[in-house]
């Protein structure tokens, strides 16, 4: 067998959900007082938490950790309480769908068809009624719920508010990047949200180092990570003030040094990765984007690094989608799901996009990429839609 710098790889993974969130102490014991009264007098009470905060500042690990600890208390006193973390960029900002993935979790043969995200969100509240459950609904990446649907979060928090006489069942942890998207809503929703907030801010270097310290322990031998390595990595990782960046760094670091058969991971190692790790770019994104959204990124990348400019305007940026479909032999979406599409992205944080400004003829909106060199993601998405030309051609064989 090779010789490896690690113990464990899995503590280095996005799913991965540590014992301790160091310097996330404080947002943990508020969350933990906040909904104390859920466990002390279960339904006469319900929550609503906004947590907020750049780019890896460690959103959705606090509320998953809280998620495992609160189901845990609630066990202990015999409560029947659910956790139910659901990331909408996934569901791609249909509340039904969302809502799909909660009922799952309920009750897998219940009709697939045939309702109204308000009727599955009515039956998810009398099954919850029945088996006198209290649910917290965890809204990741919120985000992308609210660019695609203006009146979910209002469905949403309206539930409650509608059964006046009937124990309060569903509380909502909802994360998202930057609170200017609360500004579209409903005021009485995007309000209710704001009441408790917590705000991360992205981690200092010494913040980060004492995250890292945490996970190379238990994932990587003894001994073969230095000093110097991790504040290295901590002071790259410290210029967004990134957790998943650092940790992925560190990961990628440790494959370099196995792959030369090192016995540490150098500072060397370090530089390698982050000439390959791209903090705007995650796997977990990439592999969640439908063919249509991965086509467009191929035709904004393919236009940005052949035009060498900062911006493109989005009827441009439309015929070279229109090219780069027929290429893949799918059929290009119209206008409007082009459209959607881009406020998707967008919101979602891998490209950024803004009206253009005077000096061109009529207003367009001008889309660009974030911190990652055009001809990275071309690459990046023509490896993805490789892996895609290759199955459909494996179905229609
Ligand atoms: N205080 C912490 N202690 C230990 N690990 C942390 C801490 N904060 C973040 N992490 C880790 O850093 C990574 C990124 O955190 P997380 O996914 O929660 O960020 P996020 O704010 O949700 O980012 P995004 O906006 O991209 O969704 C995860 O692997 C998480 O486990
Ligand atoms: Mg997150």
């Amino acid at each position: 067998m090779r010789p490896t710098v690690f113990k464990d790889e899995a503590p280095l993974s996005i799913e991965y959900i540590p014992a301790r969130l160091p310097h996330r102490e404080g947002q943990l014991t508020f969350l933990t007082h906040l909904f104390r009264s859920l466990l002390e007098r279960p339904g006469s009470t319900g929550q609503r938490v906004l947590i907020t905060g750049p780019v890896g500042t460690g959103k959705t690990v606090i509320a998953q950790r809280f998620g495992l600890d609160i189901v845990r208390a609630a066990r202990e006193r015999k409560i029947a309480l659910r956790y139910i973390h659901v990331n909408c960029r996934e569901c791609k900002g249909s509340l039904f769908a969302v809502l799909r993935k909660v009922m799952d979790r309920f009750e897998e043969r219940f009709p697939r068809r045939g309702f109204s995200s308000e009727e599955l969100l009515q039956a998810i509240m009398r099954i919850l009624d029945q088996k006198n459950f209290i649910l917290i609904l965890a809204l990741d990446e919120l985000e992308a719920l609210i660019e695609a649907d203006d009146s979910a979060l209002y469905t949403l928090t309206r539930v409650q508010e509608d059964r006046v006489t009937e124990p309060i069942r569903l509380s909502l942890i909802c994360m998202l990047r930057e609170v200017k998207y609360l500004e579209s809503l409903d005021r009485s929703a995007a309000s209710t949200l704001q009441k408790n907030l917590i705000e991360l801010k992205p981690y200092s270097s010494n913040e980060l180092i004492t995250i890292l310290k945490d996970r190379v322990s238990i994932a990587f031998k003894d001994g073969v990570v230095q000093e110097d390595t991790l504040e290295f990595v901590a002071d790259l990782a410290s210029m967004n003030g990134d957790a998943r960046y650092a940790i992925e760094l560190l990961w990628r670091s440790g494959k370099y040094a196995d792959s030369e058969e090192s016995r540490e991971v150098r500072p060397e190692h370090v530089r390698k990765a982050a000439a390959a790790v791209y903090p705007t770019l995650r796997g977990d994104h990439l592999a969640s984007l439908s063919i249509n959204e991965k086509l467009f990124l191929l035709a904004l990348s393919r236009t940005l690094e052949e035009s060498d400019q900062a911006y493109v305007n989005m009827g441009d940026l439309e015929r070279v989608y229109k090219v780069v479909c027929e290429e893949y032999d799918m059929s290009a979406r119209g206008h409007t799901q082009f459209w959607k599409y881009m406020r998707l992205l967008s919101a979602t944080g891998l490209i950024s996009s803004k009206p253009s400004g005077k000096g061109t003829k009529g207003r367009t909106t001008l889309i660009g990429l974030r911190s990652i060199p055009a001809s990275a993601m071309r690459e990046c998405i023509e490896s993805a839609l490789e892996v895609f030309s290759t199955d459909a051609r494996r179905y229609s064989a």
